[in-house]
């Protein structure tokens, strides 16, 4: 009794060595049932053509659908001696079915084969994707609408730039979160394409109907060159792409969340169970969340570079390169998915210190520009005006005062064409309502933009 599906042309079985280097079943196994849901298709085009007959056709359906249950309920034996998922389901598929089972294969190589997994794989993990960039920042949205009045500094060099509304600067992640769920939209049309019929790489003799095949799984289309559909992975690599992406800015939001969470900043505190212990130091609440958030960014950037490398060397058409693409394609996933999950329900529990806000934006000289801009509005040229507050500047710091500290007839000293009306300027209210257009730090803007994007995404 041969081994292996392919063994009858060897002369001795495979090495225990290499039969554990080259099985990929424990991890494909996962990509179990769209094993099925593409056979199950395969079947029922062969024999719309003419190809299976009806009684083989019901008998590997109900071969698969008992399979199917074996799976979801963790009874099917996995074996290493079938190597692969496709071979291990199809094994027992033809017990079950008999010499139907056997046909299924025709017109079909597992090269289609396991691309097409793939792709109904991650064309179902994008659409979860999507769901978690979205409801993360529905929970951003709604911190940002409670806070579109709060204030707090705006930094440059990590240095207090101006005032901004801490509604304003969350948006700033809403705008990254909808473009990052946008490339995972943009990536799907490409990833939602049918390979199968492309069978090990030259297309087949049988006169299949790809086009049926890809309706029934709900593909867009099929792939237009049998080489390259079962050869190329760039649509896993865009993924990783698009999901370094992400994490990219999960990373960024991570670092100013452990910044501000910082007892010497205190703009913030996340909820306790989002938080741990140190098991020394009994003062310590650790934002390991965000920590480990940020560190994970760089086991993702790896798995896209780890993709790339992968596929930069390999010759048309398929090679069993590929089927290391599995792993860093899964983890990126798992990694990306866990992540965007944990970080939605924590964006929830973040509570401000808004006065601690208030008075870091008050330190830094952050109306600094919001004077210059007045001088501006009496009529002197901005680079006169930069230069005057400038030196304001360089005098209430070395009196170790505020810009709103000098008096009138101070301040007159460095411009005649200060009034009275120079006291709203100097305000950290005045400075953000002042910035009143599209894209500004203006309450009224930030409670549209809060508006726009809730309606975005309810579509209410
Ligand atoms: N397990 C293989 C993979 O993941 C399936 C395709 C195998 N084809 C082959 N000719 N060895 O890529």
């Amino acid at each position: 009794k041969k081994a292996q599906a392919w063994s009858a042309r060897f002369s001795e079985p495979v090495s225990e060595l290499v039969k554990r280097y080259t099985a990929s079943v424990d991890f494909d196994k996962r990509l179990a049932l769209h094993d099925i849901e593409g056979s199950l298709a395969h079947a029922d085009m062969l024999n719309a053509v003419g190809i299976l007959s009806d009684a083989d056709l019901s008998a590997i359906g109900d071969g698969m659908a008992r399979i199917r249950g074996e799976i979801e309920r963790g009874e099917f034996t996995w074996s290493v001696d079938l190597e692969d998922v496709h071979l291990n389901i199809e094994k027992r598929l033809t017990e079950l079915a008999g010499d139907a089972g056997k046909r299924l294969h025709t017109a079909r190589s597992r090269n289609d084969q396991v691309a097409t997994d793939i792709r109904l794989w991650l064309r179902a993990t994008i659409d979860a994707v999507v769901a978690e960039l979205e409801s993360l920042q529905l929970a951003l949205l709604e911190v940002a609408g409670r806070h579109a009045d709060t204030i707090m500094p705006g930094f440059t060099h990590l240095q207090v730039a101006q005032p901004v509304t801490f509604g304003h600067h969350l948006l700033a992640y809403v705008e990254m979160f909808s473009r990052d769920a946008e490339r995972m939209r943009d990536c799907r049309r490409r990833v939602n394409r049918l390979p199968l019929g492309a069978a090990a790489l030259a297309g087949t003799s049988y006169p299949i109907d790809r086009e049926r095949v890809a309706r029934t799984l709900g593909f867009d289309g099929i792939c237009a060159n049998s080489l390259d559909a079962v050869s190329d992975r760039d649509f896993a690599i865009e993924f990783c792409a698009a999901a370094a992406l992400v994490m990219m800015h999960v990373s960024r939001l991570s670092e100013e969340l452990i910044l501000w969470m910082s007892p010497r900043v205190g703009f913030i505190d996340l909820a306790d169970r989002f938080c741990t212990g140190s098991s020394i130091m009994p003062q310590k609440k650790n934002p390991d969340v965000p920590e480990l958030a940020r560190g994970k960014t760089g086991r993702v950037n790896g798995h896209l570079v780890a993709l790339l490398t992968l596929m930069k060397g390999q010759p048309l058409a398929y090679n069993k390169d590929n089927q290391e693409d599995k792993e860093p394609l899964f983890d990126t996933a798992d990694t990306l998915l866990a992540t965007l999950r944990i970080f939605a329900d924590m964006a929830g529990g973040i509570t401000v210190n808004a006065a601690r806000m208030r008075q870091a934006a008050a330190e830094g000289f952050s109306t600094a520009t919001d004077l210059a801009d007045y001088l501006v509005r009496k009529g002197l040229p901005f680079r006169d005006a930069h230069e005057a507050v400038a030196l304001a500047v360089r005098t209430a710091a070395q009196r170790g005062i505020d810009l709103s500290d000098l008096t009138l007839d101070e301040l007159r000293a460095f411009s005649p064409l200060v009034e009275a009306d120079v006291a709203d300027s100097l305000t950290l209210e005045g400075s953000v309502q002042a910035r009143n257009h599209p894209g500004g730090t203006a309450p009224a803007q930030v409670r549209a933009a809060v508006a726009r994007h809730v309606q975005r995404l309810e579509g209410t």
